[in-house]
């Protein structure tokens, strides 16, 4: 038994926030904003928690899929910006999409949430435990960014996507998946505050301890290099090389990072999925948006081998091989 992706879906906010729109903001350019990143534009939730995001989306995913809200078996939200501590984001998207019959919870490993909720998802169908599941990666990182840092801000976005697992008993769906964190590096990128080590005060607000803090330039190299280490372990386990992959879908953080990877593994012109020009850095949202993309612009066609690979605070890594 494999659990194969049957369904994908997405939803962005409206509102559009352009490079030139953060030139006014803070002390940066469109220029370099392209340059070192990649990100053109990106979108923003104004008024919508991260469950009416997630909802929207799982509502796209249903709309290309067969079946209802009321079958879904398992329900996973992939987020570092839940609508509220407790409950789960999850169970706020089960009400809004009346998926009653499932039972759902978040998954928080940063921007790796997605590719570690769908290594759980792909457990419970391999091992029979559920008929499907609908994993769903979403984010509001414009609720957690300071306005004012120029650092951070220019390189998050908003927005919601997901697929649809279902069993299978062909050679097809997910081959492998490798999934790695490692706590020694918890200080690379983080939200201090408020929470039960720095519970919620003034003074953590006028700190801004509120905010994401980033050591970009470090998390960068040790992105590259272990995208392309975990990436080949997961080829590994499914008994293929990067000469195998018809598309390589990783999360979008910078441009420089994907680029880099595929030139380090000879990936080849074209396979890998870009979308962080329009959707910056989705964190959780970002791999199934990408994807979603893709599928959508009949670039994954059936048959076609999927590198699916991701980096995340502090620190997540993971990939997974699919035949589509
Ligand atoms: O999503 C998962 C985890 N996150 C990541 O994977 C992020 C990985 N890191 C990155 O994508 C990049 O490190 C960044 C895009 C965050 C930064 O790019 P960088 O090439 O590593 O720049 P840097 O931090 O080394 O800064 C270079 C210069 C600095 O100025 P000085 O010291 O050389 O004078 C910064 O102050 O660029 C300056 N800078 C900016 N300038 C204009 C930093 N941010 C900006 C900005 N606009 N927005």
């Amino acid at each position: 038994m494999k659990a194969k992706i049957t369904a994908t879906g997405a939803y962005l906010p409206e509102k559009i926030l352009t490079n030139f729109d953060l030139e006014k903001m803070v002390d940066t350019s469109d220029e370099w904003i392209r340059q070192r990143t990649g990100i053109e534009l990106r979108h923003i939730a104004e008024n919508q928690p991260t469950s009416e995001l997630a909802a929207n989306a799982a509502e796209d995913i249903l709309a290309n899929s067969s079946i209802s809200a009321s079958d879904i078996d398992l329900l996973l939200v992939a987020t570092v910006t839940p609508d509220q501590p407790l409950p789960a984001t999850a169970i706020f998207v089960q009400e809004e999409i009346g998926a009653y019959n499932a039972f759902t919870f978040d998954v928080n490993a940063a921007c790796s949430g997605f590719m570690y909720a769908l290594s759980i998802a792909n457990a419970y169908i391999v091992s029979g435990m559920v008929k499907n599941a609908m994993v769903i990666g979403a984010e509001t990182m414009s609720k957690i960014i300071d306005w004012s840092d120029r650092s951070t801000c220019v390189i998050f976005g908003d927005g919601a996507a997901g697929v649809l697992l279902e069993p299978t008993e062909e050679d097809e769906g997910v081959l492998s998946v490798v999934l790695h964190s490692d706590g020694r590096y918890s200080d690379l990128m983080r939200v201090p505050a408020p929470g039960s080590r720095i519970p919620c005060s003034k003074k953590v607000i006028d700190d801004r301890d509120i905010y994401v803090k980033m050591k970009g330039n470090e998390t960068f190299k040790l992105a590259l290099r272990n995208i392309v280490s975990v990436s080949k372990e997961a080829l590994d386990l499914a008994k293929m090389d990067f000469s195998d992959v018809n598309w390589m879908v990783s999360h979008q953080a910078n441009r420089r990072i994907i680029d880099g990877v595929a030139k380090r593994v000879n990936l080849g012109e074209g396979k890998a999925i870009v979308t962080i020009d329009r959707h910056g850095n989705t964190a959780a949202a970002s791999i199934p948006l990408a994807l979603d993309w893709a599928v959508k612009t009949g670039k994954i066609k059936k048959g076609d081998i999927v590198l699916l690979n991701s980096f995340g605070a502090s620190l997540t890594w993971s990939a997974a091989v699919v035949r589509w």
